[in-house]
């Protein structure tokens, strides 16, 4: 009996240990806590940079994130990061807004931490700096956040090697992507359900095509310089909840086919050149759950009513 409880005893310290062992500093892996440390070296800290959210008019704290980071401590533990419970490798990064500054260069550290699922570099100043082709290397990326954060340039195609990828955010006044739409980001990104390139200088007709099956939900181009006709491969996006085509120069006639969509609700076709009637060709039961429609400053003869479409809940713009 006493043997028994000496065993349990032992096996007991023995659980105790391995537990506290585990809250010990310094369990992330060396080689991806030095490529933090040369990843936050490469910046300043801007402590003037505010951050303001201009869909929710929100202001977003602004913080430094990257000061504290120092070897002294394990780097699990810095602000910003997230590593995996098991594994203990790095597989988040948190950046949003924390006043960092300078150029993003292809050399970059950062492009050593391979296991990342989350990358969120928006609302900082990378001025001058172009969308590296080896963002397309983060394998297990599903979130990639890169909006209002200064970048220029053409959207590497590489960014569609990202099979993971989820949200792909690129959105946003502040950075300057021109170019036309890379076929293959919105072909092979199998499971990308967010994609917002809204508000860069993109340009050309969007001659993407949208695969059958694919699972975007949110499809936001609002604010480039998009030509050509309203792509008829939308037809294919059927979880489809919000597309915002609006700000751009597309040349069509009323897309009244998207209304087979079930899912839509929110439509935004606003300041193109589009034009005709606004009627459906005989089905009165299309756009059923439209709540906002934004059809304004084109060149459409008539209004979206009811009487031709069917009811849905509410309706905006002229
Ligand atoms: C190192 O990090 C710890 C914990 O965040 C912080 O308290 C300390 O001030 C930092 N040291 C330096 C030199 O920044
Ligand atoms: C990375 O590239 C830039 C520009 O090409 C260069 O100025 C910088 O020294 C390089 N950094 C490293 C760590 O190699
Ligand atoms: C897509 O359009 C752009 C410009 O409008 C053009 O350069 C490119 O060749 C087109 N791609 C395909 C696959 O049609
Ligand atoms: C739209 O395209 C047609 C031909 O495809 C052209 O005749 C017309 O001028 C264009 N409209 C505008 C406003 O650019």
């Amino acid at each position: 009996m006493d043997c028994v409880k000496l065993v349990f005893l032992m096996l007991y310290t023995f659980l105790c240990q391995l537990a506290l062992s585990s809250s010990l500093p310094h369990l992330c892996p060396e080689d991806q806590a030095l490529a933090l440390l040369q990843f936050k070296n490469m910046f300043t800290i801007n402590p003037n940079d505010y951050c303001y959210d201009t869909i929710s008019g929100i202001d977003i704290q602004s913080y430094p994130r990257t000061v504290f980071w120092n070897k002294s401590t394990d780097c699990c533990s810095w602000d910003g990061i997230h590593c995996d419970e098991t594994t203990r490798q790095v597989i988040e990064l948190d950046l949003r807004c924390s006043q960092l500054q300078g150029k993003f260069h292809s050399n970059s550290s950062l492009f050593q931490l391979s296991n990342l699922k989350r990358l969120d570099l928006s609302y900082n100043d990378f001025t001058g700096s172009l969308i590296s082709p080896k963002f397309g290397k983060f394998s297990s990326l599903r979130h990639l956040d890169l909006s209002h954060s200064s970048f220029m340039g053409v959207i590497p195609s590489e960014i569609s090697h990202l099979s993971k990828l989820y949200v792909l955010l690129l959105d946003l006044g502040s950075n300057n992507l021109e170019g036309t739409i890379p076929q293959c980001v919105v072909e092979r990104n199998e499971y990308l359900s967010d994609l917002d390139l809204s508000n860069n200088r993109l340009s050309g007709t969007i001659n993407t095509t949208f695969s059958v099956g694919n699972t975007f939900r949110v499809i936001n181009l609002h604010g480039n310089k998009l030509t050509g006709k309203v792509p008829r491969s939308l037809i294919n996006c059927e979880y489809l909840t919000l597309l915002d085509l609006g700000n751009n120069m597309l040349n069509d006639t009323f897309p009244n086919w998207l209304g087979y969509l079930p899912d839509l609700k929110i439509l935004s076709l606003r300041s193109n050149k589009l034009h005709g009637p606004i009627k459906s060709s005989g089905n009165t039961n299309l756009f059923m759950g439209l709540e906002i429609l934004d059809q304004s400053s084109n060149g459409f003869k008539g209004e979206f009513t009811r009487k031709n479409f069917g009811e849905f809940a509410n309706h905006e713009g002229n």
